[in-house]
């Protein structure tokens, strides 16, 4: 889609269709929502009168011009009360827009900057959050359909944001490129969770890998098994056994040589398909195991994001890549591994993978010699017991847990710290080895976070963030669309983008 920032009129736009927006309870809309109700001769401001449209979060309608304007069609989104209007709200009422004028199948769209006049954002950030809520809303997987009807709809081919001010232009155009690549980079990894697990396997995550350094030269590096047992990662290495499809290690550097850079190693848990191996899952719901790469997918959509916005950090994107199946050579209950870091673990369950592939990513990662790690993960159930789908939780070193919320905050990409209290130690702790990957079911996403910390090279900053239940999104929002909800790019961009030492 070609987006472009231009200065003029709304309501003198020609276009198929052009987007106001209204606040909730106000009666009389100013801005270019008051420009548009002036030469609609107070159609809008009828509308509000009739109660017939009252700008809530959320509400949509579609208003005719019949030659009042060169646009035929005016799209009415509502952005609820000013008072708890947010950038989310932006991409929110972008998302609600787009998809309107893609079901009315016009092609070219005109829309205002939300929140950049009445709202009294950041025109910057209003434009970024106005291009990333319009390309986050109009994503849908279609590689598998080969006779959906809406496929062959025409999609929106351009979008023109409009902006009277010729003062905020620089700025608006600075954030609609911004916007392009957070929401790109999101509906990529929403591409690899989507994509089902006989195709999206461990090479082929390595491959695309491979495709977006290419695109954005950013270095990238994907050992083999071979290579893996040769170095020790042999906790990755028992999750693999059962499986027929070879696991893959994949390391993406952006900035790879500017060690003089604050360095930040960014690790992603991929477990292409997670049966549980011989700790095997219930049949119901399994196929969504497919989607237990997304902290995988986080991270490689962050990195092709950071590429391409060029921050100005050293970044290292890590992404243990394997399926969980059970299998005649699979890891059983209660077989001890020797993981990467040297200290030995019992596999209690099978079906706790993820912190076996993870602990050896972490122990790998001190290699970067990185000021921070961050892993994210689809780790526990249980995380998504004490959170459900409105936040992932978060835990780890103070300050880099407040870094990550307020990165949530900001991206919408939200976050909850939980705790990691000394005590759930006792919880992993084996007659046998050093460690066991289980806790029991007390306080589950704790235990599963404390053993991750085990493995964290001594004097690196750390945090862990379960997204267990942000992965699937399972009803559908504006800007997430049903399906991999792309969670934790954003996030991660927008702690990197906001690094300070
Ligand atoms: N991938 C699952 C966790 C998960 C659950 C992700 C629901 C998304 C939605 C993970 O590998 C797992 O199976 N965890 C077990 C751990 C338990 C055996 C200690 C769990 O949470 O039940
Ligand atoms: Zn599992
Ligand atoms: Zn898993």
């Amino acid at each position: 889609m070609h987006i472009q920032v231009i200065q003029g009129a709304l309501q003198e736009t020609s276009a198929d269709a052009i987007v106001v927006n209204l606040f909730e309870g106000v009666t009389t809309p100013g801005g270019a929502t008051g420009a548009v109700d002036r030469a609609l001769g107070g159609q809008i401001s009828e509308l509000i009168q009739q109660g017939d449209f009252r700008g809530k979060r959320k509400e949509v309608t579609v208003l005719y011009t019949r030659g009042a304007l060169p646009a035929p069609r005016v799209i009415l989104v509502g952005l609820g009360k000013a008072e708890a209007f947010t950038l989310e709200g932006v991409r929110e009422a972008a998302a609600l827009a787009v998809q309107q004028a893609r079901k009315l199948g016009v092609t070219s769209l005109a829309t205002l900057v939300h929140g950049a006049g009445v709202g009294g954002l950041d025109p910057q950030a209003a434009a970024e959050a106005t291009v990333e809520g319009s390309l986050l809303g109009l994503y849908r997987f279609t590689e598998f359909k080969t006779t959906d009807e809406e496929n062959h709809k025409p999609d929106l081919e351009t979008l023109l944001l409009v902006e009277f001010d010729a003062a905020k232009l620089d700025a608006m155009r600075a954030g609609a490129q911004t916007g392009e690549i957070l929401a790109s980079a999101t509906n990529f990894a929403r591409d690899l969770i989507n994509r089902p697990a006989n195709v999206a396997t461990p090479s082929h995550l390595a491959a695309e890998a491979q495709r977006i350094a290419a695109e954005t030269g950013l270095r990238c590096t994907v050992l083999t098994p071979e290579e893996m047992e040769t170095i020790g990662m042999h906790l990755l290495l028992s999750v693999a056994r059962g499986s027929h499809e070879p696991a893959r290690f994949i390391i993406l550097e952006h900035n790879a040589e500017r060690t003089d850079l604050p360095t930040v190693a960014l690790v992603g848990k991929a477990i292409t398909f997670d049966t549980g191996g011989i700790s095997l899952k219930p049949a119901e719901g399994m196929e969504a195991m497919r989607s237990d790469m997304s902290g995988g997918a986080a991270v490689l959509g962050a990195m092709y994001a950071v590429a391409r916005l060029n921050l100005p950090l050293r970044v290292i994107g890590l992404v243990p890549a394997t399926e969980n199946m059970p299998g005649g050579r699979a890891t059983k209950p209660g077989d001890i591994v020797r993981s990467l870091k040297g200290l030995t673990v019992e596999i209690i369950n099978t079906d706790a993978e993820g912190r076996l592939i993870l602990a050896d990513a972490l122990t790998y990662a001190g290699r970067f010699n990185p000021k921070a790690m961050v892993d994210i993960a689809t780790l526990t159930g249980a995380c998504v017991i004490a959170l459900g789908h409105a936040a992932a939780g978060v835990m780890g070193d103070d300050e880099l847990v407040n870094k990550l919320r307020a990165a949530g905050e900001r991206s919408g990409d939200r976050v909850w710290p939980l705790p990691l209290f000394e005590d759930y130690k006792e919880q992993i702790k084996s007659d046998l080895a050093d460690l066991k990957n289980v806790g029991g079911r007390p306080g589950g996403a704790l235990t599963a976070g404390m053993f991750l910390k085990q493995f964290v090279p001594d004097g690196i900053v750390w945090a862990h963030v379960d997204m267990a239940g942000m992965g699937l999104e399972e009803k559908g929002r504006p800007h997430v669309p049903k399906g991999g909800a792309g969670y934790g790019v954003r996030l991660f961009v927008d702690l990197l983008r906001n690094w300070r030492e």
